[in-house]
């Protein structure tokens, strides 16, 4: 399977879970992203992989007009579902793959990005595509899972997160989405790691993960390096997990 059916798959049949899922609905993280990005009424936003819509929806609030895009028809149905029970005008929801925005140049002042860079198959030409439709000045805002910056931890953890749910591509560390951002021109100008759970069996069910998997997954956290069991704790309710959180600049 390609990146795209992979992730039709993933998303396309689990759509539902993502509407009615708290993670992603947390009010404290959408006040925060509000907060860091500080948007204008003037604004117009893009949300980037707009699942089910709340990052889109949270921003709405604050700026002229928001324009989500998700590759995943799925998806977009659960985010309309929302968009139309909450009665909100100033959201357009489009079908679109990151890696190849229909926006002219220059389009956007403000982009938004949560819980799927993970999931890209290009981060680079996404990244490229995102600056493009950004104006000089512009802001990126990304929340995503990361892997802390430890030796076996890339791996491990990624390893992990590709048997949850096999449209996962990589989770990058802080450092190298430092990089990633500045080699595409960028300024970065904020950066936290959060350290955070992956609640169970929540974050299985969400993605169906085969039972098999579940176990192939405790079988790889119980055998990790110690160094790397101090920061990964986990048991049978939790598995901890570390966010990076960015805002990154469009340099003039
Ligand atoms: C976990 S959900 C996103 C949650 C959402 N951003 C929020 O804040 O509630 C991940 C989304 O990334 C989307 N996605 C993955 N690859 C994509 C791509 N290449 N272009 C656009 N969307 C993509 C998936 O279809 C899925 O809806």
């Amino acid at each position: 399977m390609n990146n795209k059916d992979t992730l039709a798959k993933s998303f396309g049949e689990n759509a539902y879970h993502y509407r009615i899922s708290n993670v992603f609905s947390d009010k404290d993280d959408l006040d925060r992203m509000i907060e860091i990005v500080n948007p204008k009424e003037s604004d117009i936003a893009l949300d980037i992989a707009t699942g089910s819509g709340y990052t889109a929806i949270a921003l709405s609030n604050y700026v002229k007009e928001v324009i989500a895009i998700d590759i995943v028809e799925n998806m977009l149905n659960q985010a309309s579902i929302l968009v139309q029970e909450r009665k909100i005008k100033n959201i357009s929801l489009m079908k679109m793959d990151v890696h190849s925005l229909k926006f002219e140049d220059t389009y956007f002042d403000i982009a938004t990005c949560r819980f799927a860079p993970h999931h890209f198959y290009d981060i680079s030409k996404a990244l490229r595509e995102i600056y493009r439709v950004l104006r000089q000045g512009g802001k990126l805002y990304i929340l995503d899972c990361s892997v802390l910056n430890l030796e076996e931890a890339k791996s491990i953890i990624n390893h992990i997160e590709k048997l949850r749910d096999p449209s996962h591509i990589k989770s990058y560390s802080l450092e190298e989405w430092k990089s990633m951002l500045k080699d595409q021109g960028f300024h970065i100008e904020y950066t936290r790691t959060i350290k955070t759970k992956y609640i169970l069996p929540e974050w299985f069910d969400r993605m169906n993960t085969p039972e098999k998997n579940r176990k192939h997954i405790f079988h790889i956290l119980e055998n990790m390096p110690k160094h790397l069991k101090e920061f990964y704790d986990f048991n049978e309710e939790y598995i901890t997990t570390y966010y990076v959180e960015l805002l990154a600049i469009k340099q003039t």
